[in-house]
């Protein structure tokens, strides 16, 4: 299972030691949580520090952006350095164009759903899609509970891409943890995020190869 560890958690303090710790750690990606207190009730980080974290990064940036009108910052997010711009589904009107603007600027297109968000949403758009992000917590924070409904999306999100001939990749973002992660994995997911299973772990890097190698 790829796992992409999610800087939310990390210790802000210190976050070019927990960026090297990545680095060289059995990650696939670094997931990037952006949040605008408008589109999620919550405040995280945005483009200075994103840019920094591109710089420090040896690793592909995943950047979830949980903010209102994302289509305003593909070349922001594109000159970070970032490998995925993943957009919210709800927070887009124009997601065909946003797409688009995505790849031509040089980046793999991701649209990521809230818990309440069915996955028929994306049916005229999934052939386009590098990757599905379906969020199993509801968006603003980390440490929450796993949505047990999650894995009815997945399979539907499964089916969809299957129909379609999409290559898009499936991703989960929130309340992955060690006790879980076999179900995920069975499921047919391809790449977990996964905050405080990791930083909130004694050894953060093994935690990392613990859900790498499920
Ligand atoms: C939640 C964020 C997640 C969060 C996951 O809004 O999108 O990426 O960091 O945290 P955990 O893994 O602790 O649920
Ligand atoms: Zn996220």
């Amino acid at each position: 299972m790829k796992v992409a560890p999610s800087i939310l958690s990390a210790d802000f303090g210190h976050l070019a030691a927990d960026i090297e710790m990545l680095n060289e750690s059995e990650a696939a990606m670094i997931h990037c949580d952006v949040m605008d207190g408008v589109f999620v009730p919550n405040i995280s980080f945005g483009f200075p520090i994103l840019e920094k974290v591109g710089r420090l990064a040896r690793k592909p940036l995943d950047v979830h952006l949980m903010i209102v009108d994302p289509q305003r910052y593909v070349s922001q997010t594109r000159d970070c350095g970032a490998t995925f711009m993943n957009i919210h589904q709800e927070a887009c009107t124009h997601l065909e164009r946003t797409v688009q603007e995505i790849k031509a600027a040089g980046m793999k297109a991701a649209v990521t759903l809230n818990p309440a968000t069915p996955v028929c949403m994306l049916e005229d758009i999934i052939s386009e899609l590098d990757m599905v992000l379906l969020m199993s917590v509801n968006p603003g924070f980390g440490g929450q509970k796993f949505i047990e409904n999650t894995y009815a999306k997945i399979a539907r999100l499964r089916d969809m891409i299957a129909v379609s001939g999409s290559s898009a990749m499936i991703e989960v973002d929130g309340g992955v943890t060690t006790g879980n992660i076999g179900k995920i994995a069975a499921s047919g997911v391809d790449i977990v995020v996964a905050g405080s299973a990791v930083f909130g772990a004694d050894d953060p890097r093994l935690a990392i190869s613990a859900l790498t190698n499920v």
